[in-house]
């Protein structure tokens, strides 16, 4: 075995707060509980929980699996893996197309992200609140006021700007810092602060008046709300949160001690995340219930819907700060790991120090942000199908993207890979039933459902089909 070029993490706990902290994101906080709103909720909470389970879980295991088996970044590994299998060395594609994605999707990730750190000063600043002083005896006109503050904000494109800007170099802080005191010391510190903000917050939803409504919200199935786009949305989901299909959790995989078994990490792991984007429907479904507002808000429901909440509550400050210091938190962690695969990938080919990378990658994915900023005001106008640059480039993504890279690392590690490497990889001596029932889903369960998914999600999003 060659001398690992990166560090690797401390301990079993590390890794599971990486692997936590970079799927516990905006994609919990901020999308999901707006998808499971505008998608009719407990239905498309029940198929979530499915692709979760059943597609995802054995993806990550698969990506965990190929990132320690090689220690190299995405296309290294690929690589590698590849050819120890005797396999053509162009699976490594696989790898380039995760770094791009990152690319992509860090580049509006972050732009989301400096809108939450704006909002964290104006929940603070009291802004919500006096404009309930200014305007409550009106609810119309109060909440016009709250959509006022945010489309001025998102109308201002040096602002938006501005926050992504800064957001940008906090990620890049970290990153340039190295695995352990980088990336380790920014997890083990911000993710106990999440799962206690959370906590905060849901005992304060679970005390409000609107807690039942916003419970049977999330968990009464009705079925009629459920189409192709809607169950396609699910699987994209279920990708995004848990940062599959692009070689983000492959890379902390390639840092994961060898002694670590990857099927129990990868347990807690899909759990925890699960827990935490039920848990933020939990929060803000019964609080948009406590103020008779809409559900169906899309992307407005965080900082729209919410907004107009925290004003009107007692210790509306307290509570909105918090709620937007905890989606912060949840963006950094995950942001850390869109791009990382880029900086193993600069140190492992080009000698460069994690300093530079970090910088460079930085810089790159700044720039392609500056199309999301603009997709707001400037650009706003440039619409297909109705839907905006930002629209397309998620679409992109988390419908395209993750859910391609996932089946072809499913059909890779299952198809490909010997039995021999992955069941000594998941530390099984035979043919456990665990090992088998993997084996069963990254062959066939997850490849085929992910294809039907795919495919015919792709139809009724371009109205091909009903
Ligand atoms: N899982 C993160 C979230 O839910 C986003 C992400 C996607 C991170 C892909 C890394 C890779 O917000």
């Amino acid at each position: 075995m060659n001398t690992p070029i990166h560090q690797q993490w401390s301990s079993r706990l590390a890794f599971i707060l990486a692997a936590m902290g970079s799927a516990i994101g905006l994609g919990n906080i901020w999308k999901f509980p707006y998808i499971t709103g505008d998608n009719g909720g407990g239905a498309f909470v029940l198929v979530y929980l499915i692709c979760i389970f059943l597609i995802g879980f054995p993806i990550m295991v698969a990506e965990i699996l190929i990132g320690r088996r090689t220690r190299k970044s995405p296309v290294g590994a690929m690589e590698s893996l590849a050819q120890e299998s005797n396999q053509s060395k162009h699976w490594k594609i696989l790898g380039w197309m995760g770094i791009f994605a990152g690319f992509i999707i860090l580049s509006y990730y972050s732009v989301i992200a400096g809108w939450t750190l704006s909002y964290i000063f104006r929940a603070l600043g009291g802004v919500f609140t006096n404009l309930y002083q200014l305007f409550g005896q009106d609810t119309a006109q109060y909440t016009d006021a709250i959509v006022k503050v945010e489309t001025s904000f998102l109308g201002n494109a040096e602002a938006l700007l501005a926050w992504h800007t800064i957001f940008m170099v906090m990620t890049m802080v970290v990153v340039a810092r190295g695995v352990k005191s980088g990336l380790e010391t920014a997890v083990t510190t911000l993710m106990p602060l999440l799962f206690i903000l959370m906590l905060f917050m849901l005992v304060y939803a679970f005390n409000s008046p609107g807690w039942e409504k916003g419970f049977h919200f999330m968990f009464n199935f009705r079925f009629e709300d459920l189409t192709w786009k809607s169950i396609l949305a699910a699987m994209g989901q279920a990708f995004f949160t848990l940062s599959l299909g692009m070689g983000a959790i492959m890379v902390y995989g390639s840092y994961l001690p060898n002694k670590v078994s990857i099927i129990n990490a990868s347990f807690i792991v899909a759990f925890m995340d699960t827990l935490i984007a039920i848990l933020a429907g939990l929060v803000i479904f019964p609080l948009v219930f406590t103020f008779g507002l809409e559900t169906n808000s899309g992307p407005g429901l965080v900082f729209e819907t919410l907004p107009t909440a925290f004003g009107q509550m007692q210790m509306g400050v307290l509570i909105g700060g918090i709620f937007f210091i905890l989606l912060l938190f949840a963006a950094w962690t995950s942001a850390i790991s869109l791009i990382e695969p880029a900086i193993a990938w600069l140190v492992e080919n080009k000698g460069m120090s994690r300093v530079k990378a970090s910088v460079l990658s930085g810089t790159i994915t700044w720039f392609v942000g500056i199309a999301t900023v603009l997709s707001f005001n400037l650009w706003g106008h440039i619409k297909y199908q109705n839907q905006n640059i930002l629209d397309w480039l998620g679409f992109l993504t988390d419908k395209v993207m993750l859910p391609l890279g996932g089946l072809l690392i499913a059909i890779f590690v299952g198809w490909l890979v010997s039995t021999k490497i992955t069941r000594e990889e998941l530390g099984f001596k035979d043919n456990h039933l665990i090992y088998i029932l993997w084996l069963l889903s990254v062959r066939f369960i997850a490849p085929i459902a992910v294809l039907i998914i795919f495919i015919f999600g792709i139809l009724s999003t371009f109205n091909l089909i009903g």
